[in-house]
């Protein structure tokens, strides 16, 4: 057992927790995730509405005696989502904890603060959790330049963030980006962190709603098969190599804008290659981790087996360099 501030006031077994992932953060996972005594979190985003987000969320507690949260993005769109009836839904199911990403949380912490929520926020520089730190929130998860989706614009490894994070910041810190296996996690806890945030590794995993395709490809791939895709947007997001991406990334080196790429990058393409397999339907998401992942777990396997290898690792790897001066 690893024990933290984390898994103390968060009431999780483990510092593992299973960030938001679109189209792959749905009850089956989630529930996986809780029973294995890490956290994971249902994708808000992924229900088409928020009354599918009830039922998402009720799903999920047939599933699980477990306490498990909720993940809300909030991201620049044309035609915005209801944010305010997805946090409302997230409320009255009597969830107890979220994670926000994406833009600040300000608009959504008067409503979950007085709900009795705790507040994960999820974020990709030292200045935007200090940020969240004065709006209240109870712990910040910091995604490194490494990370699947969205790293933001500063291009700032995990190695550096997190423990630059650790020196200005008093809350619970989550170390996001990068992270697959034991060494990672001993890792982020050396570095300042009080646990760790994985998508890629969860969306390799047997019970991710992902085809079996894509996990395939995620074991065979290595950390050069990612690329950022959006940069000259000043919206950066990491994805697969694939034939899409190239597209994309060519379009806008070309001096292209996001209407002529807009068909290329649908939500739904990427939703279509988790569906189906087809590997360059569309867009898909996945971190620099891929190259660390050779296998397809069960959540339980994953979960375990980290927990027993950290702590393999600090107390037969790490504890035994350190002598008495002679
Ligand atoms: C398929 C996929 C979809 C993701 N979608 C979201 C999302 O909708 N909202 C969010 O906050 N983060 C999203 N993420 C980011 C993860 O929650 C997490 O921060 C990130 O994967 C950490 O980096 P790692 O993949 O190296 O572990 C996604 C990640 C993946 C792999």
């Amino acid at each position: 057992m690893i024990e933290t501030r984390f898994t103390r006031e968060f009431g999780v077994r483990h510092p593992i927790v299973q960030g938001g992932m679109q189209w792959v953060g749905r009850a089956g996972l989630v529930a996986a995730v809780a029973d294995a005594g890490a956290l994971g979190f249902i994708t808000a985003l992924t229900q088409p509405t928020p009354e599918d987000l009830v039922k998402e969320i009720a799903r999920c507690r047939e599933l699980t005696d477990r306490e498990f949260g909720v993940n809300l993005t909030i991201l620049p769109a044309i035609t915005p989502p209801p944010y305010a009836e997805y946090r409302a839904a997230i409320i009255e199911s009597g969830i107890r904890v979220v994670e926000t990403a994406g833009f600040s949380p300000a608009d959504h912490m008067p409503a979950f603060k007085a709900a009795g929520i705790k507040v994960i926020h999820k974020c990709t520089s030292v200045r935007h959790a200090l940020k969240a730190e004065k709006l209240g929130v109870d712990a910040v998860s910091i995604d490194g330049f490494e990370c699947a989706g969205h790293p933001g614009e500063d291009d700032v490894p995990g190695l550096i963030l997190i423990a630059a994070a650790a020196r200005r910041l008093t809350i619970p810190i989550v170390a996001s980006g990068g992270i697959a296996d034991a060494r990672g996690l001993v890792a982020a806890l050396a570095l300042g962190a009080d646990a760790v945030n994985m998508g890629t590794r969860f969306m390799c995993t047997v019970e991710a709603p992902v085809h079996d395709n894509v996990k395939r490809r995620i074991v065979e791939s290595s950390e050069l098969e990612t690329t950022l895709i959006f940069r000259t947007l000043r919206n950066t997001s990491r994805v697969a190599v694939n034939a899409v991406s190239n597209e994309v990334v060519e379009i806008l080196r070309q001096g292209g804008e996001f209407a002529d790429v807009r068909d290329l990058v649908a939500g739904v393409r990427g939703r279509e290659v988790y569906e189906t397999g087809e590997l360059d339907r569309g867009l898909w998401t996945v971190g620099q981790s891929q190259a660390l992942i050779d296998d397809v777990p069960t959540v339980a396997d994953l979960v375990s087996r980290m927990v027993a290898e950290a702590s393999s690792i600090i107390t037969s790897r790490l504890a035994p360099l350190v002598s008495q001066p002679r």
